[in-house]
């Protein structure tokens, strides 16, 4: 681990000398190894690399659900023990209770830390309002379209002010339109709330339209073998709306991400 990230006490994520080994039934698995990173209050992080080099396993270790099998991760300078509110997690499918509306799916975990009534309220009213499905309170999950069930997935982790949001492949089941909107919606989540986002993706263009800092991972066993600090999103949100997309600095990172990449393949 370099001496800056030890120096660093801004970070609210630090994962220091992480290994992770899933015991299966013949053998042991590495899906993690020497994984040493820092994440700073603020910061829209896109993780990117092949299938099954433990991009899920990171996020499952800073989420609480799993614990390394060597090396810390720590939140606060906390270790983190296990699931907490304070880190809310968004998956591909999205995780509605099909019998409550989405009202009630939205205020679900209110209720369940037994805030006050009007706190409920108004909460719930706040972040339905963010994500766009004012109007939809009263529909069943079955009634909504794929996007807007993500939709709702991410208010029911936005009610409780989480200070960082964790996403798995959040709109990878999303047709192209719908994808492109969510992705300008959770934008502009993260400017509004200045959440910390961590955010994986198989798309090297979402990464880019989204992330201030992007990690590649390295095939089985997981490494970070490469980080870039980007800053297309601000170009994409700010007032001129203009695309970097074809811009050569864009296309340069783009060609060089997707080498790594397909040299781990
Ligand atoms: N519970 C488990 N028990 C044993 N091995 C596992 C378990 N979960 C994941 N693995 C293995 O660990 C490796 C990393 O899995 P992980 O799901 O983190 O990869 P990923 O990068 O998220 O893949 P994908 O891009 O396909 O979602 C894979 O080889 C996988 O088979
Ligand atoms: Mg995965």
């Amino acid at each position: 681990m370099s001496q800056l990230l030890k120096d660093r006490t801004d970070y609210v994520i630090t994962l220091k000398d992480i290994n992770l080994r899933y015991s299966g039934e013949k053998d042991e698995v590495t899906a993690l190894r020497d994984i040493n990173l820092g994440i700073k209050n603020g910061e829209f992080i896109c993780v990117l690399g092949p299938s099954g080099c433990g991009k899920s396993t990171l996020l499952k270790i800073i989420a609480g659900f799993l614990k390394p099998s060597d090396g810390e991760a720590k939140m606060d300078n906390e270790p983190i023990n296990g699931p907490d509110w304070h880190r809310g997690v968004v998956f591909q499918s999205p995780t509605l209770y099909p019998w409550l509306n989405v009202r009630d799916n939205v205020a679900f975990g209110l209720k369940m830390r037994k805030l006050p009534k009007n706190d409920i309220e108004e909460l719930t009213n706040k972040y339905l309002e963010l994500v766009g499905l004012k109007g939809f309170e009263k529909h069943r999950p079955y009634e909504l379209s794929g996007g807007m069930k993500q939709r709702a997935s991410l208010a029911r982790v936005l009610v409780n002010k989480p200070k960082m949001i964790l996403m798995d492949e959040p709109f990878g089941a999303l047709d192209a339109l719908t994808r492109q909107n969510m992705q300008t919606l959770i934008r502009k989540v993260w400017t509004k709330t200045e959440n910390t986002v961590f955010l994986i993706t198989h798309d090297v263009d979402e990464a880019l339209a989204l992330g201030t800092r992007i990690i590649v991972m390295s095939s089985r066993p997981g490494k970070i073998i490469k980080e870039f600090n980007t800053d297309f999103t601000y170009h994409i949100s700010g007032e001129n709306h203009e695309s970097p997309r074809y811009t050569p600095k864009y296309m340069e990172v783009r060609e060089e991400i997707l080498d790594i990449i397909n040299c781990q393949d």
